[in-house]
């Protein structure tokens, strides 16, 4: 199977546990990137059951919006019981890389107030120890540089987000994105909150706090439920 292929298997499911588990006519969480998508296609098909659903980006609103769904505002919203996104890596306790998409903050945002948050990948995206994707960090424009230094002295290196022209990519929230390579991050939830408590980090790619409560992870012998909640 292509990774396509393996993407739209994991949205299907995903689509699947959704409709057997979450209550009509409730509001859906939906996260950002081509298996995000996947997944906006396959609920699609039953959109009626649900009152609409919180966006994590522009893109994903446009999606939605263009299937019928109906976004709402996040602070119109007391609760959402499911949050279905994608990743860039996940390792064995649920802790992922967050953000090739450039999407990070919203998704946090939109996964913290979820009740269960729905990891969607291919097998490619398993790994043993974070690291090997850059790590995203969204950050103030006038911060880049003294937040660049900070990395530099944790062993990594970062690297500006660019558009094909060669101009910063800049974030639906107006900001700039360091792409840090060269990081093996064996403690994500030290390193998560570590980075986030630099002047000027937005939000740092880890989603470690709150990782996935669990991945439908899809592979030539089709999709595995991997569980990461603990009791
Ligand atoms: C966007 C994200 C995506 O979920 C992540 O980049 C995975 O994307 P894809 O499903 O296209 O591989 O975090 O900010």
């Amino acid at each position: 199977m292509t990774q396509d292929e393996l993407k739209q298997l994991v949205g299907q499911a995903a689509a699947d546990y959704v409709n057997a588990n979450v209550p009509e006519g409730a509001v859906i969480g939906v996260g950002t990137g081509s298996t995000a998508n996947c997944f906006i296609d396959a609920l699609a098909a039953s959109k009626g059951r649900y009152r609409g659903a919180v966006s994590s980006s522009v893109a994903t609103t446009a999606r939605l919006e263009a299937h019928g769904f109906k976004i709402f505002d996040l602070n119109e919203i007391e609760s959402l019981p499911v949050y279905v996104d994608g990743a860039d890596e996940i390792d064995g306790t649920g802790a992922m890389i967050k953000g090739g998409g450039g999407a990070l903050t919203r998704e946090k945002i939109v996964a913290s107030v979820s009740d269960v948050f729905v990891c969607i990948a291919d097998a490619s995206k398993r790994v043993d120890v974070l690291g090997q994707f850059p790590l995203p960090i969204e950050v103030v424009p006038m911060a880049r540089t003294a937040i660049g230094r900070r990395v530099t002295a944790l062993g990594g290196v970062p690297v500006l987000r660019v558009q094909k022209d060669g101009s910063p990519f800049i974030t639906d929230n107006g900001n700039e994105i360091l792409d840090v390579k060269g990081l093996r991050i064996s403690d994500p939830r030290t390193l998560e909150a570590h980075v986030n408590a630099w002047p000027g980090v937005v939000t740092v790619g880890l989603f470690a706090a709150r990782g996935a409560d669990f991945c439908l992870l899809g592979g030539e012998t089709g999709v595995e439920r991997i569980e990461y909640r603990k009791a």
